[in-house]
């Protein structure tokens, strides 16, 4: 069967982006000039996707607002002969995008469960508004790739820094075959020191719908949420979960200095940005007297 819906979980709370996300969705902070979901959104399209639901909860209304078409800004633009923005802003509205509501934010996995009746009995994707990836083969169609050849749930993984494997769900591998993992166990967020490997889930994901089913029985795990990665260890007992080692450059945007990398790399591959913010971080780091002037 061909995965051809997605859900893009989108009502956490953004915590780590207090006092800015206290009004404004985390996924509708921008990097330069578009909001970070659309980046989420335009590559589960270049993959494939025909149907997107995002889940949303309290406070996200201006996500809805900005897939929506903007009528008189259209018209504005569409007067003032602006018809670069015009492309840029209707770009957003293109996609037919569905949306269902999570009533509390009680993790992850909840806000997954939350789409089912929307899936059905078929695979689907999970993408998460915190990783950006940029590859020459989008990273979901690599997942979906990789699902068509083995049938299985396929969850993206790329290593992380030892020290870093705490803030993720890692992976416990077996055998690799190419760029795919047979996979032992799914652990959440491992303390530090503890973790099986630096294998880290990446926020990109190909579920077997029997998924569902587990959601509905999961206890909360890490963080007194129910988490996503429980549900994919049991999965993974009844039948076989690979994790795939993804190529491309995963950006981290659901922290703050993720964030700003982030925004400083996507600006320096924008030609009308590029020379000047050079220029600019030219002179922070002779500033900073980290670069020497000749
Ligand atoms: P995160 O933990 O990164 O997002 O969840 P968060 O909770 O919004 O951010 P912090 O940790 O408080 O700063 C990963 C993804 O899962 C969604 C989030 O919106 C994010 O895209 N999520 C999380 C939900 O949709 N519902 C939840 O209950 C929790």
């Amino acid at each position: 069967m061909r995965v051809k819906k997605a859900i893009i979980p989108a009502a956490g709370l953004g915590t780590r982006f207090l006092p800015a996300t206290k009004a404004i969705p985390k996924e509708m902070l921008p990097i330069v000039d578009k909001p970070t979901i659309q980046y989420v959104v335009e590559e589960a399209i270049a993959s494939g996707i025909e149907d997107i639901i995002i889940v949303t909860g309290k406070g996200k209304r201006s996500i809805e607002d900005h897939f929506d078409y903007a009528v008189e800004l259209e018209q504005n633009l569409l007067e003032k002969g602006k018809n670069d923005l015009l492309e840029k802003v209707q770009a957003s509205s293109k996609v037919n995008i569905h949306y269902i509501r999570q009533k509390e934010p009680r993790g992850l996995g909840h806000a997954v469960w939350c789409a089912r009746k929307f899936i059905g009995n078929e695979p689907f994707a999970v993408l998460l508004g915190d990783d950006i990836v940029q590859a020459e083969t989008p990273c979901l169609e690599q997942l979906i790739n990789e699902y068509e050849r083995t049938s299985s749930s396929v969850i993206g993984v790329q290593t992380v820094p030892e020290n870093q494997t705490h803030r993720y769900g890692i992976v416990d591998p077996l055998m690799k075959e190419g760029n795919c993992y047979q996979v032992l166990n799914f652990v959440e967020k491992p303390s530090p020191g503890t973790a099986p490997s630096n294998l880290a889930i990446m926020g990109r994901y190909i579920l077997t719908p029997e998924i569902f089913l587990l959601l509905e029985q999961q206890e909360v795990g890490a963080g007194g949420e129910i988490q996503l990665t429980d549900a994919i260890q049991q999965l993974n007992q009844i039948q076989s979960v690979f994790a795939y080692d993804f190529e491309g450059t995963r950006y981290d945007v659901g922290e703050k200095l993720g964030f700003i990398q982030t925004t400083i790399e996507f600006a320096l591959q924008n030609e009308e940005l590029k020379k000047d913010l050079l220029g600019y971080l030219k002179g922070i780091l002779e500033k900073e007297e980290l670069l020497q002037v000749n």
